[in-house]
């Protein structure tokens, strides 16, 4: 499997001054090419670390729309986004001239922006997928597993089945196919049988504890991540219906981006990045996208060392044609 340490590495850095520091910034805005007075969409505002950037980069005519399918993170970053003294995540600065755009914040998916948003509205789409810090921070959303709390892992807690109802409702067979597709995990019957035998199974310990039993590391490399990384991810992804969601968003990016228009992805493993890479490449043959980007962007050792979370992120960019 690829860099896919995702579970594990953001628990040991990536807080900043509002809780979740932004993954390849600087690039991230150099490959969205932001206009002042453009139309922007930022598919995962999370607490606002890309958004607050492209908003003053922006100015007054701008429009920034922002999706969120977490309700806490929205909240986290409305007074961020639509107060331009709380400053940029870059330089610590108002807008140049002191002007904020206009700020749209949409609670759902970012599979419906094909139905939300206008076709050819858009200069420019972001995603950095995958969780952000404040969910893993809180015990009580169930993401992590360093910290106990319920198994939930949804990033909308107002919908959709919890990890508890997964790990405790699907027959074996359908639990180890989960585990090993969701989360490339090579012991994924061994970890259902276990997971099945221990039923009911509430909280991230009691799973971590099963997983870790069922699944000890065999050699040095697999001893470098915890072992309950893999079902961790697996269960997160099927929960949130990540890939589809996913694949949702890049099928209705080209009809929603105004020729010349940018799309950038920002993704935390293999099964992400491919889908990425495929979805960019597929267009680029149709004649739909330029590439900006042949491989992926990744971190710099500096960045890397200040926020390990970056480790494994992978950024592709292409543009409408
Ligand atoms: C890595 S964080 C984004 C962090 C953000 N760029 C920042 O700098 O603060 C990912 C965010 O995307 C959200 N998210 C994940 N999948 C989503 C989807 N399908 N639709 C909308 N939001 C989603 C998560 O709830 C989370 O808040």
């Amino acid at each position: 499997m690829a860099n896919d340490l995702g579970q594990d590495i953001p628990e040991r850095g990536g807080r900043g001054q509002h809780g979740h520091v932004p993954v390849l910034l600087k690039e991230a805005i150099d490959f969205l090419a932001v206009q002042r007075g453009g139309t922007y969409l930022d598919a995962t505002v999370g607490l606002g670390g890309h958004s607050s950037e492209i908003a003053r980069c922006l100015g007054a005519p701008g429009h920034l729309i922002g999706f969120d399918k977490d309700p806490a993170a929205l909240q986290r970053s409305r007074s961020r986004l639509q107060h331009p003294d709380s400053g940029s995540a870059v330089t610590g600065d108002r807008s140049p001239d002191g002007e904020w755009p206009t700020v749209t914040l949409i609670h759902g998916s970012f599979a419906e922006i094909g139905e939300r948003i206008a076709p050819a509205s858009l200069d420019g789409l972001l995603a950095d997928l995958g969780v952000s810090s404040l969910q893993l921070d809180d015990p009580e959303r169930g993401f992590s597993f360093q910290a106990d709390g319920p198994l939930d892992m949804r990033m909308n807690p107002m919908s959709g089945r919890t990890a508890e109802q997964v790990v405790n409702h699907l027959d074996e067979r359908e639990l180890a196919d989960v585990i090993y597709e969701f989360g490339e995990e090579r012991r994924s019957r061994r970890i259902a049988r276990a997971l099945v035998r221990s039923r009911p199974i509430q909280t991230t310990k009691q799973l971590v504890d099963v997983v870790s039993a069922a699944a000890r590391p065999m050699n040095n490399s697999e001893r470098r991540i915890h072992p309950a990384t893999r079902t961790f991810q697996a269960l997160r992804i099927f929960v949130n219906r990540e890939l589809d969601d996913l694949k949702a968003l890049l099928e209705a990016a080209p009809r929603v981006l105004k020729p010349g228009g940018r799309l950038v992805v920002i993704s935390f493993h293999s099964l992400e990045d491919r889908i990425v890479k495929d979805a960019t490449r597929d267009g680029a043959k149709q004649g739909v996208y330029r590439l900006l980007t042949k491989k992926p962007v990744t971190a710099s050792e500096e960045e890397i060392a200040s926020n390990p979370r970056s480790r494994s992120a992978k950024m592709r960019a292409a543009e409408r044609v």
